[in-house]
C-alpha cells in the first residue's frame, strides 16, 4: 500500500483517515450537477484522499451517490466502501441464477454479509467460512452451512462450488481450481497480496486451460450504491453498524477493530453543531 499512500508516512493529502462517509450537503462547485445543497448523501472517499473522520470533508461528486432514506446517517455511512466491494464483485463478473452453490471465504467482515443479501434475492446456497466467534451471527444472517477455517480446510473438503467470493485470498490459485465445478467462477476482492498477483498473472490461463474464471475486484469508488438503493429502501439489503463511537474515542475505535471481534462495520459519529 506503499506505492500508493505514502513510503515512509502517509502523503500530505491523506493527513486524515477514514473512507466511508454519510451526511448533508453544505456547498457545491459549479460544475457540479448532481447534488444541492441540502441533499442528504454517503459515499467513499478513499479514491479522493480520504478524510472522512472530520467534520467537513471535499469530495468529487462522483464518489457520492444519494442517501436512501430508508437508511439512518450511522447506516449510511457503514455501508459504501463494503456493499460496492461486494455489488462489483457479483455483478457483470457473473450470472447469479438460483440454484447455484456459492461459498464465501471470510465473510465475518463488513464485505460478506452484503454479499450474502445480494446472493439471497435468488435461490442459492451459500457456505461461510470464518473463524468459530464469527459462525453463530453468520447463521442467524442466513448462510445455509458454515465452516471454520481452523478446523476445516475448504479447499481440501471434496465439495464443489459454482462462485467461491473471497475477501481473505491465501492460496494458490491451483487450489481454489479444485473446489470449483466445471465452468466456475473465483472472484477476490482482497487478501494476501502474493497470492493474489499469483491470481492476476494466471488468471489468462486458467481461462484457457480450465474453463474457470479467475477475477481480481479493483475497487471503483461508489459504483453501485445508486442500483443498490432500491435494495436498501426495500430492506433487502441491511448494513451491521457496530457503535457507534464519537470522533473523540476514534483511536479506541481503530483499537476495537484490530482485535477483530466488531459484529458490523464500526461507525464514529461526527457531530457538527
Ligand atoms: N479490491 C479492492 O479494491 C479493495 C479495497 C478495499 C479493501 N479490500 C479488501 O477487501 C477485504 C475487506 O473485506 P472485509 O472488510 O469484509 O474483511 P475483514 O474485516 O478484513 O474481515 C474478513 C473476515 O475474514 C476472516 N478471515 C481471516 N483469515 C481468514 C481465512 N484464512 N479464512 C477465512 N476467513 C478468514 C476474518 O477473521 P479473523 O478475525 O479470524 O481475522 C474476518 O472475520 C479485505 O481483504 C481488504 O483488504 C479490497
Amino acid at each position: 500500500m506503499r506505492w500508493w499512500y505514502g513510503f515512509r508516512k502517509p502523503k500530505p493529502t491523506i493527513q486524515i483517515i477514514g473512507c466511508d462517509v454519510a451526511g448533508i450537503v453544505e456547498a457545491v462547485g459549479n460544475e457540479v450537477t448532481r447534488f444541492r445543497v441540502g441533499d442528504a448523501v454517503y459515499g467513499d472517499l478513499h479514491a479522493s484522499g480520504f478524510g472522512a473522520y472530520a467534520e467537513y470533508v471535499c469530495t468529487n461528486e462522483n464518489h457520492l451517490a444519494l442517501k436512501p432514506e430508508a437508511l439512518t446517517f450511522e447506516q449510511a455511512g457503514a455501508t459504501p466502501h463494503s456493499s460496492t466491494l461486494a455489488w462489483q464483485g457479483l455483478h457483470g463478473i457473473v450470472e447469479l441464477r438460483d440454484g447455484l452453490k456459492v461459498l464465501i471465504n471470510g465473510p465475518g467482515g463488513g464485505v460478506g454479509p452484503i454479499a450474502l443479501q445480494l446472493l439471497k434475492q435468488r435461490d442459492i446456497e451459500v457456505t461461510g467460512v470464518d473463524n468459530a466467534s464469527k459462525l453463530e451471527m453468520m447463521q442467524s444472517l442466513g448462510f445455509d452451512h458454515v465452516i471454520d477455517y481452523l478446523q476445516e480446510d475448504f479447499t481440501r473438503s471434496g465439495k464443489r462450488y459454482d462462485i467461491i467470493f473471497d475477501t481473505k485470498t491465501g492460496y494458490f490459485p491451483t487450489r481454489y481450481l479444485q473446489v470449483l465445478r466445471p465452468g466456475g467462477s473465483y472472484i477476490t476482492v482482497g487478501g494476501s497480496t502474493p497470492r493474489l498477483f499469483s491470481a492476476l498473472i494466471l488468471s489468462g490461463l486458467i481461462k484457457r486451460l480450465s474453463g474457470k474464471k479467475f477475477r481480481l475486484v479493483g475497487l471503483r469508488a461508489a459504483q453501485g450504491l445508486e442500483e443498490m438503493a432500491p435494495l436498501f429502501e426495500s430492506g433487502i439489503l441491511k448494513p451491521a453498524v457496530d457503535g457507534p463511537f464519537e470522533l473523540s474515542q476514534a483511536a479506541d475505535a481503530m483499537r476495537y477493530y484490530l482485535g477483530g471481534t466488531q459484529k458490523g462495520r464500526i461507525v464514529i459519529r461526527v457531530s457538527t453543531s
